[in-house]
C-alpha cells in the first residue's frame, strides 16, 4: 500500500490486476446510475430482459421491471461450463479431527437440485415461505439455494437464536416447512438444535420438519412430521430446472431488530438483490477465478446471506464456511483456516479483530498469511487501534483493508473504497459504491458539508438490493425508512460525517439499536423480553461502550418482590436467553427501586447511559423522581 498523508492507496501491482482501477467509474456511474446498474445486470443470465431499469412510486420502487431471473441459474448453472470441477464451497467443521467437506460447482449444483426436488415433493411451491434454522454446515447453503431454485422464499433464522425467536419468525411468515439439524458443535460441545426447533414450531403452521444429521446426538423424531434430510435427498434426481422469477418476486425475508420489541422482516427481491450481490462481491472483493473467499459471518445474518453464499457463487469464486468460533480451540484457529485453504480474501467484524488482538501477537507467530490479498471489516465502526492492528498484523501493511458499511436492509455493501482505487483511511468506511447518492443531513434536512456530523441518507435511485418492504407491515416500512425526510429519501438511521476527500465515517446509530459484537439488538426488544418476567415491573436497557464487543447491553430492573441481586440477575439473563438467545446476555444487571422518569412517565435512558460514560448528568430537576438517579449511581459504583 502506498501512504500519502493519512490516506492509503493500492500498490501499482494490485491496481493493475484489479477489476476496477480507474476512478472515472465514479463519474460515469453518477451521470446515469440506472444505466450503470443495468450494465452490470447484463453480465448475468436472464430468462427475459427487463423493460425498465428503475420505476419509483415513493416510498416504493422497482428495479429491472418485468425481467425474469433465477439467482441459482447465475450462481450455479452459469459456472458449470468453465468451473464444473472447481471447488465452490469448502466447509471447515469445528472439531479439528473431522474432515472438511468440499463441493465442486457441479457437486453443489447436484445437491441443490436434489434438495429442490425434495422440497417440491413436500409440497413447497413458488412463493411459499420456508424456515431454515441451521448452523454453519453445507446444508444451510444448499437449503437456501434449493428454495431459490424453485421460487420458495427462505427465512433463515440464526441457529443461536432461541426457540422463541424462531417461533416469532415462523408465525409471522406462516412457513409450513422448517429445515433444521439434530445439533452442532460449539466449543467442543454438542448443541441440541432439534430440541429448540421442536419448541419453536409450537403454535405455527409448520407441517414438516427436515432434519440434517450433523452431530449424531439423540433426537426425538415425530412420525409423519419429521424427516431426515439424508433420507429425503437420497432418492431424488439431481436435475431440477430453475423457476423463472420476476425481478420483484420475493427471494428471501430476513428479520432484524427494529425500534420496538418485534423484529421486522426485511423483504429482498430476486432481480435487484442478485445484481447487487454479484456486482459488490466482484468489485469490492475483487473476486477472480483463483480466489478463496472467507467471510466469518453466520448465514443467520445478512452478511452471511450475501457474502457467505450468494456473492461468491455469483462471482464463480471458492468460498469457505466455518462451523465454529474463530478462536476455538486455540486463539489462532482462524489463522489456521486461512492458511489451510489459502484464503485470499478475509472478511470479519471489528469485534473479532479486537479479540485476536487481545490474545496477542504471540499467536500470530508462524502464520505468514502469504495468500491474503484483501482484508475487510463489517458490522460496526472499527476503531483506530483495531484498524491499525488488523492492517499491520494481518494485512502486513501491503493489503487493502476495506471497511464496508451496509445493513440488513441494503442487501449488499454500499459504502467502501474499491480495492483497486482507494483511498483507505483508518475509521473511515470510504467512498460510496459507484452510482450511489449519499448525503449527510442536519436539522430540517439541511445538507451538511465536510466534518459535520448528521444523519446518513440515501437518495434515488438508491441501490437495486435495497429492501422493498417490511414483511406484512407497510406502516413500519413507511415510518422507519421514509418518514424523517419524506418518502423519497431513505434514512439509514445512522450518524455519519464526511472528510474533505468525501470519505464517509459512520459513527453509530441515531436510534436505539445497539451493535453488540456486530450483532444488531434494540433496547426495545430486550426490554420487552425482560418485561415478560412477572416479577419485574419496569426495566430499561442501555448500550454502553465495550472494549471487545464495541457495545454491550446493561439492564436496570425494578422488581415487584424483594429478591437478592443474584436471583434477579439470574432471572433477567434467563429471560433474555429464552426470548432472544445468548447474544442478548447483558454485561450487567442492576436491581433498582425506581428508574429516572420525566413527568410524563418516559424513562430517561440517556441519564442511565451517562452513569457509565462519566459525562455530566445535566439538570435533573425536570425529572419526576430525581432522587432515583443518586440511588442508581450508588448501586452502579458499588
Ligand atoms: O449502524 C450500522 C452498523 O450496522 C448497522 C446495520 O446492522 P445489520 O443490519 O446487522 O447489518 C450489519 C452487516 C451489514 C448499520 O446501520 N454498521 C454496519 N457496518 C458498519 C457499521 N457501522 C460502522 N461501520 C461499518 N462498516
Amino acid at each position: 500500500m502506498i501512504k500519502k498523508g493519512n490516506l492509503y492507496y493500492p500498490s501499482e501491482e494490485f491496481k493493475k490486476n484489479a477489476w476496477i482501477n480507474n476512478k472515472a467509474i465514479y463519474k460515469k456511474a453518477e451521470r446515469n446510475p440506472v444505466k450503470f446498474w443495468e450494465d452490470l445486470a447484463k453480465e448475468l443470465v436472464w430468462f427475459k430482459k427487463w423493460n425498465k431499469g428503475f420505476v419509483h412510486k415513493p416510498p416504493y420502487f422497482q428495479w429491472f421491471v418485468n425481467g425474469k431471473i433465477n439467482i441459482t441459474q447465475n450462481a450455479l448453472d452459469r459456472n458449470l461450463e468453465k468451473r464444473k470441477d472447481k471447488p465452490a464451497l469448502i466447509w471447515e467443521p469445528e472439531p479439528i479431527k473431522e474432515k472438511a467437506r468440499v463441493f465442486t460447482y457441479n457437486e453443489l449444483f447436484k445437491e441443490v437440485n436434489k434438495f429442490a426436488n425434495a422440497l417440491k415433493k413436500l409440497g413447497v411451491k413458488k412463493g411459499d415461505r420456508v424456515g431454515i434454522y441451521l448452523p454453519m454446515i453445507p446444508e444451510v447453503i444448499i437449503a437456501m439455494l434449493a428454495c431459490a431454485r424453485i421460487g420458495a422464499v427462505h427465512v433463515v433464522v440464526f441457529s443461536a437464536f432461541s426457540s422463541r425467536a424462531l417461533n416469532i419468525r415462523l408465525q409471522d411468515t406462516k412457513a409450513k416447512i422448517l429445515i433444521t439439524a439434530d445439533g452442532y458443535y460449539r466449543k467442543g460441545k454438542v448443541i441440541d438444535l432439534k430440541k429448540n426447533a421442536d419448541q419453536g414450531i409450537k403454535k405455527t403452521e409448520v407441517k414438516k420438519v427436515v432434519v440434517v444429521k450433523r452431530a449424531n446426538n439423540p433426537v426425538k423424531m415425530k412420525m409423519g412430521r419429521d424427516l431426515w434430510w439424508q433420507e429425503l435427498v437420497e432418492k431424488e434426481s439431481d436435475k431440477c430446472e430453475p423457476v423463472p422469477m420476476d425481478s420483484e418476486d420475493l427471494l428471501f425475508i430476513l428479520y432484524t431488530s427494529g425500534s420496538t420489541g418485534k423484529p421486522k422482516g426485511c423483504v429482498h427481491t430476486c432481480g435487484g438483490y442478485t445484481v447487487q450481490a454479484y456486482a459488490t462481491a466482484k468489485w469490492i472483493f475483487d473476486l477472480k477465478d483463483d480466489d478463496v473467499f472467507w467471510s466469518t459471518a453466520d448465514v443467520g445474518w445478512i452478511t452471511g446471506h450475501t457474502y457467505s453464499c450468494y456473492g461468491p457463487l455469483l462471482s464463480g469464486a471458492t468460498f469457505v464456511i466455518f462451523e465454529g468460533l474463530p478462536v476455538w480451540p486455540e486463539p489462532d484457529r482462524w489463522a489456521d483456516v486461512i492458511e489451510k485453504y489459502g484464503v485470499t480474501t478475509f472478511y470479519t467484524a471489528p469485534t473479532a479483530v479486537r479479540m485476536f488482538e487481545k490474545y496477542g501477537v504471540k499467536f500470530l507467530k508462524g502464520h505468514k498469511f502469504d495468500t491474503l490479498q484483501i482484508i475487510a471489516s463489517v458490522g460496526e465502526p472499527i476503531d483506530e487501534a483495531a484498524w491499525k492492528w488488523y492492517f499491520r498484523e494481518i494485512g502486513k501493511t501491503k493489503r487493502p483493508l476495506l471497511d464496508t458499511w451496509w445493513q440488513t436492509e441494503t442487501g449488499g455493501i454500499l459504502i467502501t473504497s474499491l480495492p483497486g482505487i482507494g483511498p483507505f483511511k483508518p475509521c473511515f468506511t470510504g467512498l460510496p459504491f459507484p452510482g450511489l447518492k449519499f448525503e449527510i443531513l442536519g436539522e430540517k434536512g439541511k445538507k451538511l458539508g465536510p466534518n459535520k456530523e448528521g444523519n446518513l441518507v440515501l437518495l434515488p435511485p438508491f441501490n437495486p438490493g435495497l429492501l422493498r418492504a417490511v414483511y406484512k407491515n407497510p406502516k413500519k416500512y413507511l415510518k422507519t425508512y421514509w418518514t424523517d425526510y419524506g418518502k423519497r429519501i431513505y434514512f439509514t438511521s445512522d450518524r455519519a460525517y464526511r472528510d474533505k476527500n468525501g470519505l464517509i465515517r459512520v459513527v453509530g446509530r441515531a436510534d436505539d439499536v445497539m451493535k453488540v459484537a456486530g450483532h444488531r439488538l434494540t433496547t426495545g426488544e430486550m426490554e420487552s423480553a425482560i418485561a415478560l418476567d412477572k416479577d419485574i415491573i419496569e426495566c430499561a436497557v442501555v448500550g454502553i461502550d465495550d472494549e471487545i464487543k464495541g457495545q454491550a447491553p446493561i439492564a436496570f430492573v425494578v422488581s415487584k418482590v424483594k429478591k437478592s441481586q443474584d436471583q434477579i440477575i439470574k432471572q433477567v439473563v434467563f429471560q433474555l436467553r429464552k426470548e432472544i438467545g445468548p447474544i442478548a446476555t447483558p454485561k450487567q444487571v442492576y436491581s433498582v427501586k425506581d428508574l429516572p422518569k420525566t413527568r410524563s412517565g418516559k424513562i430517561m435512558r440517556r441519564i442511565l447511559r451517562k452513569l457509565f460514560t462519566g459525562e455530566e448528568l445535566g439538570d435533573l430537576s425536570t425529572l419526576a423522581n430525581s432522587g432515583s438517579v443518586a440511588e442508581i449511581k450508588k448501586i452502579v459504583e458499588k
